[in-house]
């Protein structure tokens, strides 16, 4: 039994095609694998701790070796309960929209608290940084309203670019991209054919990725 566990950032519900593709995924998911686990983090039905002054203070206090107060302790414990329930995952599903380009502001905030030194990631001044999560397979659905692929557009895409970055720096390597694109500028006709071409390549990635 392995647990998956579904990262989402589209506050659209039933109106967001990342969701509606990443739906599509776990739903084949479960049919082939139904003793698996799935667990679901709605970044914006989530309260994640502030990454502000305090936890900043904690953070570094921790590093360099100074006695935490209570409440500095207690803002770092927050932060390590974040971090330890995406480390328990065996494989991992992000569904993402664009926004400006890039990811939605919860999903940076999410990584802003579990990319912390000692949690998912190493540093050492003669090997430099070394990822701690690792060889888990990742599922990433991005949708956009308008298209990337060609090579003028696709330097604007700073989503799937930083989602891969992040990943490899703490480990995970092995990123499984879904695309939907373009929802909106296309117009619904477009929009409908592509959804559903995604919606096709989920149900094969769900037997390939998550299914192995
Ligand atoms: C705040 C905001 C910013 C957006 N920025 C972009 C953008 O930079 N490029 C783009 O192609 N689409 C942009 N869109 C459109 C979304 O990427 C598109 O509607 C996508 O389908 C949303 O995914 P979802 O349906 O899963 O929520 C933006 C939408 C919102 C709400």
């Amino acid at each position: 039994m392995s647990l998956v566990f579904h990262i989402s950032a589209s506050p659209r519900g039933d109106r967001s095609a990342s969701l509606e593709v990443a739906r599509a995924l776990l739903e084949e998911h479960r049919r082939l694998a139904p003793n698996d686990e799935v667990i679901h983090l709605d970044l914006f039905a989530t309260e994640l701790p502030p990454f502000d002054g305090p936890v900043l203070e904690a953070k570094y206090g921790i590093m360099h070796g100074r006695p935490a107060t209570a409440p500095q302790r207690e803002a770092w414990r927050a932060v390590e309960r974040v971090a330890e329930q995406f480390k328990a995952a065996d494989k991992y599903v992000f569904s993402l929209p664009m926004w400006n380009f890039s990811i939605p502001y919860r999903l940076k905030h999410y990584f802003d608290v579990i990319v912390q030194p000692g949690l998912t990631f190493n540093f050492d001044p003669a090997s430099g940084y070394t990822g701690l999560v690792t060889g888990r397979p990742v599922v990433a659905i991005y949708a956009r309203g308008g298209e990337y692929a060609s090579p003028e557009a696709a330097s604007l895409d700073m989503q799937k670019p930083y989602l891969e970055t992040i990943l490899g720096f703490i480990g995970l390597t092995d990123v499984h991209s879904i695309v939907v694109e373009p929802t909106l500028a296309g117009g619904p006709d477009a929009a409908k054919q592509r959804l559903q071409e995604a919606i096709a390549r989920a149900k094969t990635v769900a037997a390939e990725v998550l299914g192995a």
